[in-house]
C-alpha cells in the first residue's frame, strides 16, 4: 500500500506532537479499513506496539510494521487467544459504505462483531475498551445508529472502562463529497435552534479523527471509580479537540 500525501502529512503532523510517556499494547479488529489503516502507522510512530486482527482475504490491506493475527471478528473464539497481553481493545469493524438500505447488515456484521469484541473484553478484563459508535441523535440512518446505540448499552451493561467516539461522517480521501455540506453546516451553525444539531452531526476530518483515536488510546477514563464515569464520550467537537488536547496532555511527559 504506497502513502498517500494526506498519509504523509497525518505522519509529519504526529511527529511533532510531545512523545508518549506511556506506550500501550493495543489490539485492533478493522484494522485494513479506512480509519484503521491510518490509525495504525500513527499509533507504532507514537511507540505503541499493535496487533491487528485481520481476515485471511485481507491481510495484504494490513498497515507495515504492526503484528497481524487472522480471524473472524464476528467469532471471538477464533481469536480470543491473541488479543492478550493488550491492555486496549480498538474495534473498528463496520459494514463499508453504510446507506439506509443496509439494516441487515448492519445487524449480522456491526452488531455481531461489536457483541463478540465486547464480551471477550470483558471476559479477559482488557482495560480499555474503545468503540467507534455513530453521533446521535440524527434525522438519518436510524438501524445504524439504532445498532450502535445497542452496542454502547452493551457497553455499559458489562461495565467496560471504556471510550465511545461518535462521529458522524469522516471527511477524507474518497470521502470528499459531503464538503458541498459546509455551507449550510456554516448557516445552521449560526442558528440558535440548529446549532446543537449541526455541532453534534458536525463533519470531521480523517487527521481530527485518527488524533482523537491517538488521544483516546494514550488517555484512559480514571480506573476504580463508580462504572458511569468509566465510559468516556468523545463527540464531535470533542473529536475537533484533540489535537491540543494531546499536545498538552503530553506536554509534561517531554519535559520530565
Ligand atoms: N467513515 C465514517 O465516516 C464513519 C462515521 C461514523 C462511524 N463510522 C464507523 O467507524 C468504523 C470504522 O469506519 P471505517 O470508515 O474505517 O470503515 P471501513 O473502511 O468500511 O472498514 C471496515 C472494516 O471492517 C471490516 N469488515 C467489514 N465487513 C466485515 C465482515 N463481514 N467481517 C469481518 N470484518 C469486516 C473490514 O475488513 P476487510 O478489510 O477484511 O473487509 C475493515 O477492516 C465502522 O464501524 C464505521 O461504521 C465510520
Amino acid at each position: 500500500m504506497g502513502a498517500t500525501i494526506s498519509d504523509i502529512r497525518l505522519l509529519l503532523r504526529i511527529k511533532k506532537l510531545p512523545l508518549c510517556s506511556e506506550p500501550r499494547h493495543v489490539f485492533i479488529t478493522g484494522g485494513t479499513g479506512y480509519m484503521g489503516s491510518q490509525l495504525i502507522p500513527a499509533l507504532l510512530e507514537r511507540g505503541h506496539h499493535v496487533r491487528a486482527l485481520v481476515r485471511p482475504g485481507s491481510k495484504g490491506h494490513v498497515p507495515a510494521g504492526c503484528e497481524v493475527v487472522s480471524g473472524n471478528p464476528l467469532d471471538a473464539s477464533t481469536y480470543r487467544q491473541f488479543v492478550r497481553p493488550a491492555n486496549t481493545f480498538v474495534h473498528l469493524v463496520g459494514v463499508p459504505r453504510p446507506s439506509p438500505s443496509k439494516a441487515a447488515e448492519f445487524r449480522a456484521i456491526d452488531l455481531v462483531s461489536a457483541q463478540q469484541a465486547i464480551t471477550l473484553a470483558a471476559e479477559l478484563a482488557v482495560d480499555h475498551f474503545i468503540y467507534l459508535s455513530v453521533a446521535h441523535p440524527a434525522p438519518m440512518m436510524k438501524d445504524y445508529i439504532a445498532v450502535r446505540a445497542e452496542c454502547e448499552s452493551m457497553i455499559r451493561e458489562r461495565k467496560l472502562r471504556a471510550t465511545i467516539l461518535r462521529p458522524w461522517y469522516v471527511l477524507g480521501p474518497g470521502h470528499r463529497w459531503p464538503y458541498m455540506l459546509l455551507p449550510m453546516y456554516k448557516i445552521f451553525e449560526l442558528l440558535p435552534f440548529t446549532r446543537e444539531g449541526a455541532r453534534r452531526l458536525g463533519l470531521v476530518t480523517l487527521e481530527q479523527m485518527i488524533l482523537a483515536l491517538v488521544f483516546a488510546v494514550e488517555t484512559p477514563p480514571p480506573a476504580g471509580v463508580e462504572s458511569a464515569k468509566q465510559i468516556r464520550v468523545i463527540d464531535v467537537p470533542a473529536i475537533r479537540s484533540a489535537r491540543a488536547n494531546l499536545e498538552t496532555l503530553a506536554a509534561p511527559a517531554r519535559s520530565s
